[in-house]
């Protein structure tokens, strides 16, 4: 425990470690700024609401009874769902946990395999919730910054490198956030092959997996002589606009799965019963929804990567997969806090400072497009407004 601080309180020394993430500060600044006009580009969620015929089935469930405790792997429906769901074939039985979203199921991995003082390794730029994820269990959180002018691509003699018996888990995520780039296979081959040297875990955030482009997706797990080192992520709040029924799932080995549960049923018990119902019917229900989300998302990414083309200055490597695109800013000469801080405060838009993905970041801005071709058109006009009124060049 810390002493008592000024208030008296004390608290367990893993607060300390903890810092306010630069993306919810954002958050909080815009809130100030909500009876303005503002284009919203900083969120990372679908801007359309859940198909119908997913909340019907939850209804009607509902009201059918799926009001209680469910079993704490989930209900066997969904976890054979899933387990379809996958390219690597786990089994539904032993080897998958329905969780509350993929944020569960990544505390429950770093839970699971990470002792304190144990290394865990994040390739850079990463989604912020890592690093809380590694505090949770005293892990030494190492970020790894991967390089730029690779376009962020996974550096497998970096991170191998970095790697020890000290190790306990490496984070990959596939497709990225803030990046939207689609791992190479090989690379992630490559990064299980030493984590299994080193008696290590990869945790593999495949989250986005079905918010994807022109490439093909292929799993972390179904690529690697050594699956039973691979922990895989995934959830149904972004591929089915469900961020709000907290639907995940964990899957790996079942000795790894058994230890994990252990903790879910003290954290969470169970995912939410009418949740789960919605989930079967998410993964096992018409797909023609989430194909026309799929597209509305494609259109996007077109008109995101055309207009930052034409932004004097400013470029992003092109997203292969989810919905965000991370401008490279550097010729604007100013930290991301405060270019964020200007474009909202004198331009009216909401974006993610770099910096929150990793310390070397401080040159990029995030901006998702999980918002209409309407707004996006509006939020790069002043955009634009902006880096000529600062821009150099
Ligand atoms: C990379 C990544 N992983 C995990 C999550 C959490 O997803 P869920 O809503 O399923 O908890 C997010 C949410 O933004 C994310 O971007």
């Amino acid at each position: 425990m810390n002493p008592e601080d000024g208030n008296g309180l004390s608290l367990a020394s893993r607060t300390e470690r903890v810092s306010r993430s630069p993306i919810r500060e954002m958050f909080d600044l815009a809130h100030e700024y909500r009876d303005q006009d503002l284009v919203h580009m900083e969120i990372g969620e679908p801007d359309f609401d859940t198909p119908d015929h997913i909340i019907d089935a939850a209804v009607e469930a509902t009201q059918n009874g799926a009001t209680h405790y469910t079993s704490s792997t989930g209900i066997s429906e969904l976890r054979n769902a899933i387990a379809d769901d996958l390219d690597y074939e786990y089994d539904p039985d032993s080897e998958i946990i329905v969780t509350a979203g993929a944020v569960e199921a990544l505390a429950l991995a770093c839970i699971t395999v990470a002792d304190p003082s144990d290394e865990v390794i994040v390739p850079t730029p990463a989604w912020p919730n890592y690093q809380i994820q590694g505090i949770m269990t005293d892990a030494n959180v190492v970020n790894v910054p991967l390089c730029e002018e690779e376009g962020f691509a996974l550096d497998t003699e970096l991170l191998v490198d970095q790697m020890s018996d000290e190790t306990a888990a490496i984070l990959l995520t596939s497709p990225s956030n803030p990046t939207g780039q689609i791992l190479d296979p090989s690379a992630t081959a490559e990064i299980v092959e030493a984590a299994a040297e080193h008696d290590a875990y990869v945790i593999a955030d495949e989250v986005y997996k079905d918010i994807v482009y022109d490439q093909q997706f292929q799993s972390v797990a179904s690529n690697t002589a050594h699956p039973e080192h691979v922990i895989t992520v995934g959830s149904c709040s972004k591929t089915y606009s469900m961020t709000g029924w907290r639907v995940g799932w964990f899957a790996a080995n079942e000795r790894v799965a058994d230890a994990a549960l252990e903790f879910h049923e003290s954290i969470v018990t169970c995912a939410p019963a009418p949740s789960q119902q919605a989930a079967v019917e998410a993964l096992t229900g018409d797909q023609e929804p989430i194909q026309s989300m799929l597209s509305a998302f494609d259109d996007r990414r077109e008109y995101v990567v055309n207009r930052v083309e034409d932004l004097p200055g400013i470029s992003c490597p092109e997203p292969d997969g989810a919905f965000y695109a991370f401008l490279d800013c550097s010729e604007l000469g100013v930290e991301s806090t405060t270019i964020a801080r200007e474009l909202l405060e004198e331009h009216g838009v909401v974006v993610v400072p770099g910096v929150g993905f990793g310390d070397t970041l401080d040159e990029y801005i995030r901006i998702s497009f999980a918002n209409s071709l309407d707004r996006l058109e509006l939020g790069f006009d002043r955009i634009e407004e902006y880096v000529e009124l600062n821009g150099s060049v």
